[in-house]
């Protein structure tokens, strides 16, 4: 049983220890659970600032509906980073369901949130808690953008893209948690809103995006669909929405592309377990080690919204860093207003919807993480 009213489940992971530096700036007692109290406690050591001035606990469980919702009973707000989400995610939302508690976490997958929403959204209402999964970098800095654009009264079409400085797989940069879950996309749907219907992206899809703090197009590609046109759905205001990822310093994303190709050709039609293997030699080949906490130097990040209506048309953009440090602040931001139930709205939403998109935005500005500019075209 929790006694703090936070808990950040995947304590041991590189995103759980930086939500739990947030936490600990923010003065916010937190439990840490996971699957080994050793390893978290050895991690924690070496990872996590201030450890020395804050209140936590740690707590060992399994990975089942029964432990987590012993171990999260006595808490208002599991933040989950246990990924890929699509393996792991609806037993924890469940668990946090049964232990009253709101959900976070930092998943981008698509597949994965549209069977939570049709699961768990209803439930999660019901019992008046807030079921608000990618509350992360991708693509809460997207929706922060489109939120903007939407403040242009008229406003009814959206297409968005996360630009950021690409990960170098093999040295430092993107997690194992990360690399597995980007690998795990070959085998979800795409969808972007089409005139409030989710339409599946044609396969292959891939643009070459122009954007003027760039030179050059950014080679992007649907990544799974994004959060986005999901969130936007049963937005009154949106009756489409297509969101793209791009890395604009180097070929990574040609390469992913590259591999899609292959999965469609060689993998798609294998059994599960042949093809849980190839992700897991794609994972171990690529992502060796946990990578070192970033630097501002290295790693950027640049989201647009271009909104347009009959007459109106508007571009927001959101200048970032460190997504993965930015991560941590955002499910701190979230979990602040939480533990006081303070949310605009339960069931199945994304942060921006719930908590409201300047208030996430003020965070991550006053913090440095984040600068916004809006432009009227
Ligand atoms: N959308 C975004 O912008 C964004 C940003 C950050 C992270 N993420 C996502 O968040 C997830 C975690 O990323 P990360 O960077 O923190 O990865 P990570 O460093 O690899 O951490 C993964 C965590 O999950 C735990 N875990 C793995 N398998 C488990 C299992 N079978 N049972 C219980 N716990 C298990 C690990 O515990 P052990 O230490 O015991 O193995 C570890 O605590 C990924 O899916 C990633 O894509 C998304």
């Amino acid at each position: 049983m929790a006694k703090y009213p936070v808990v950040v489940y995947g304590a041991s992971g590189y995103t759980g220890m930086l939500t739990m530096d947030w936490l600990i700036d923010q003065q916010i007692p937190f439990t840490a659970v996971g699957r080994s109290a050793a390893r978290i406690k050895e991690m924690m050591a070496e990872r996590v600032v201030r450890l020395e001035s804050a209140a936590y606990e740690i707590i060992e469980t399994e990975h089942s509906v029964e432990s987590l919702s012993r171990a999260f009973k006595g808490a208002k707000v599991v933040c989950n980073t246990v990924g890929p989400f699509c393996n792991f995610g609806l037993t924890t939302i469940e668990a946090a369901l049964n232990a009253g508690c709101h959900y976070l976490d930092t998943t981008g997958e698509q597949g994965f949130m549209t069977e939570a929403r049709e699961r768990f959204g209803e439930l999660y209402r019901q019992a008046g808690l807030l079921l608000a999964p990618s509350t992360a970098y991708m693509y809460t800095f997207s929706e922060i953008a489109a939120q903007l654009a939407l403040e242009t009264p008229g406003i009814d079409a959206l297409e968005t893209a996360a630009l950021c400085r690409g990960p170098r797989f093999t040295a430092s940069g993107v997690t194992v948690g990360s690399t597995a879950s980007i690998f795990e996309l070959y085998r979800q749907k795409h969808c972007y809103l089409w005139e409030n219907e989710l339409v599946e992206h044609a396969f292959g899809t891939q643009v070459n995006i122009v954007d003027p703090n760039f030179v050059q197009p950014v080679f992007s590609l649907p990544w799974g669909g994004t959060s986005l046109p999901l969130f936007f759905k049963d937005d009154p205001r949106v009756r489409s929405c297509i969101s793209y990822v791009g890395f604009y310093d180097n070929d990574v994303m040609k390469t992913v592309h590259a591999l899609g190709q292959k999965w469609d050709a060689e993998y798609k039609d294998l059994p599960k377990e042949h093809q849980d293997a190839v992700i897991k030699g794609i994972v171990e080949s690529t992502t060796p080690s946990m990578p070192p906490r970033e630097r501002t130097t290295t790693q950027r990040t640049v989201d647009f919204a271009i909104g347009r209506g009959q007459m109106a048309a508007v571009r927001a953009t959101v200048h970032g860093i460190t997504s993965y440090i930015s991560t941590g602040a955002l499910q701190t931001a979230a979990a602040i207003k939480l533990i006081d139930n303070d949310t605009r709205k339960v069931g199945f939403a994304s942060a921006c919807q719930a908590l409201d998109h300047r208030y996430l935005l003020g965070f991550l500005e006053q913090r440095g993480l984040a600068r916004a500019t809006v432009q009227q075209l």
